[in-house]
């Protein structure tokens, strides 16, 4: 094992994922996740079938809804820039995407994320990680009790602009109210559970204190201090916890392919 950065992450080496994994290998990929937030392993070679049968060692995968962009098997889904047709094949197609967490806008969010990395562009599209936990941990002691026992909604309405931030709830868009800390279920830590680009207001405050705690909270958590940012290589897989990181995305090319494997792993409600 070894540590990506000193806010999070680690580097599983000398495990080929194609190879059955053993009860005793499973439980020290946990316990290193747990540890670490996110995991990362590197100069893999999976099938669609492989990466689900790592995945289902952390718990059941999301069927995916978005059909358009599952190719062979049913939780796999494409996030990709190349077009078929002039049709994006994959989700989450161009550039830069502001920092978030995945599906909390539902009431059952993701706890998990993997991304697989097939093609990617020789600059740019990078996906940096923060830690949340320290995010809420080196909060001053004001805005913890400001924060403490509040709930915030959260709002999908990102299609194609993953870069700006709207305070209101368009008409339909599917959103949901979670705690603004929230409690990991296998470590017992709080992590900040807001993000810049889905999170529209702290419920029970007028709408100005609202969107000035919010923009304390995002400007807090993005520090480099509780970030990591990696750098993808073809045959990474990487898998984050939603419960306690969040991630955005930077720049790339529109002329240069990025091809990514995703499968999420269902999550409970967070309390
Ligand atoms: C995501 O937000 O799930 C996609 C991140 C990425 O494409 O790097």
């Amino acid at each position: 094992m070894r540590p990506l950065s000193p806010a999070l992450g680690a580097e599983i080496v000398g495990v080929d994922l194609r190879d059955a994994i053993g009860d005793a290998l499973a439980k020290a990929m946990l316990d290193a996740w747990h540890q670490h937030l996110v995991i990362l392993l590197r100069g893999q070679q999976l099938t669609e079938d492989d990466q689900v049968r790592f995945a289902e060692r952390f718990g059941p995968p999301a069927k995916i809804h978005t059909k358009q962009f599952v190719r062979s098997h049913p939780a796999v889904m494409l996030i990709s820039n190349v077009r078929e047709n002039g049709q994006p094949i994959g989700a989450l197609p161009d550039g830069e995407m502001q920092f978030h967490t995945d599906q909390c806008h539902q009431e059952i969010p993701a706890k998990a994320s993997m991304l697989y990395a097939i093609e990617v562009p020789s600059v740019g599209g990078n996906t940096l990680f923060a830690n949340a936990y320290l995010a809420y941990e080196m909060l001053p002691a004001d805005i913890k009790r400001r924060v403490d026992g509040r709930k915030a909604l959260n709002a999908y309405d990102y299609d194609t602009a993953a870069t700006i931030r709207k305070a209101d709830v368009p008409a339909g868009a599917p959103c949901y109210a979670h705690p603004v800390v929230r409690t990991h279920p296998a470590t017992g830590r709080k992590a900040l559970y807001v993000n810049r680009l889905m999170t529209r207001r702290i419920e029970g405050l007028d709408p100005q204190e609202s969107e000035e705690l919010l923009t304390l909270l995002f400007d807090h958590q993005e520090q480099p201090q509780f970030i990591y940012e990696h750098v993808w290589r073809p045959g990474d897989i990487l898998m984050w916890d939603n419960r306690c990181t969040l991630h955005a995305r930077t720049d790339f090319s529109a002329g240069e392919r990025r091809l990514m494997r995703r499968v999420t792993i269902l999550g409970e409600k967070p309390v």
